[in-house]
């Protein structure tokens, strides 16, 4: 568990995000469900997904160009493919504004990374849920956000997998400790019980998908997600 005064400081530096995933919302209707959530979130977290990488097909840069001229909330893409590297310029011409690529599928980042800062791309790293901290540890200075799966990537709708939340206080103690500003995202099974498991570790930017767009009332789901992760972070 964080001291009080490491607490304070992650979350003056990088106060909680709220990241809805639009798989989880209703495809033939993203204008309606985005707005409905809008003016409540923080960023929209937008999963790419090439059936190759992970066993599951979901959208690319088309889909992407006609949620730019529906909003303009932040474009969080997650980049679920073998080779994010041939994609990035689709994915800024599409309006994507952060991209966040998987260690596994770019063991080097580095050609990835210097790709996405030529084109204004916000950039970062993903580790799945078996993957070690170690594997990204080494570019987290160039990282906007370290994403820790808390699923196995590919499918909306699994059980957060609480193994995973060592990692994100062992990346908290190395962001803190090297006065980074780079954000922990976590993403997968995020519901206001994980939220604050998750938070109370050190995660500052929390995807959920399933919680928020299933939800009765996606705005109580955000806010309860927000009020959960918020009292253990401050
Ligand atoms: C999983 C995706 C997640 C997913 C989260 O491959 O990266 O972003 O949409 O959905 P829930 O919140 O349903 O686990
Ligand atoms: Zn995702």
């Amino acid at each position: 568990m964080w001291s009080v005064s490491v607490l304070h400081s992650h979350a003056m530096k990088n106060p909680v995000r709220i990241a809805p995933s639009i798989l989880a919302a209703d495809f033939a209707n993203l204008a309606s469900d985005i707005e409905r959530v809008a003016s409540f979130i923080d960023l929209l977290h937008v999963d790419v997904m090439d059936g190759h990488f992970v066993p599951n097909i979901s959208l690319g840069p088309p889909v992407i160009a006609s949620l730019r001229k529906a909003t303009d909330l932040y474009l969080d893409c997650h980049l679920m493919i073998t080779d994010p590297l041939t994609y990035l310029e689709a994915l800024k011409e599409a309006g994507a504004d952060g991209v966040t690529a998987h260690i596994e599928a770019v063991p080097n980042p580095n050609p990835v990374m210097d790709r996405a800062a030529e084109l204004g791309l916000d950039v970062g790293l993903v580790i799945n849920p078996l993957t070690p901290v170690e594997a990204i540890e080494p570019y987290l200075d160039r990282c906007s956000m370290a994403v820790v799966m808390s699923v196995h990537p590919g499918f909306g709708g699994q059980s957060f997998i609480e193994a995973v939340l060592p990692k994100i206080e062992s990346l908290r103690e190395i962001i803190d400790s090297r006065a980074l500003l780079t954000d922990i995202q976590v993403d997968g099974g995020i519901d206001r019980r994980t939220a604050a498991l998750a938070g109370a570790a050190g995660a500052t930017v929390f995807v959920a998908g399933t919680s928020v767009f299933h939800a009765e009332d996606p705005v109580q789901a955000i806010e309860s997600i927000r009020n959960a992760a918020t009292r253990e972070v401050t």
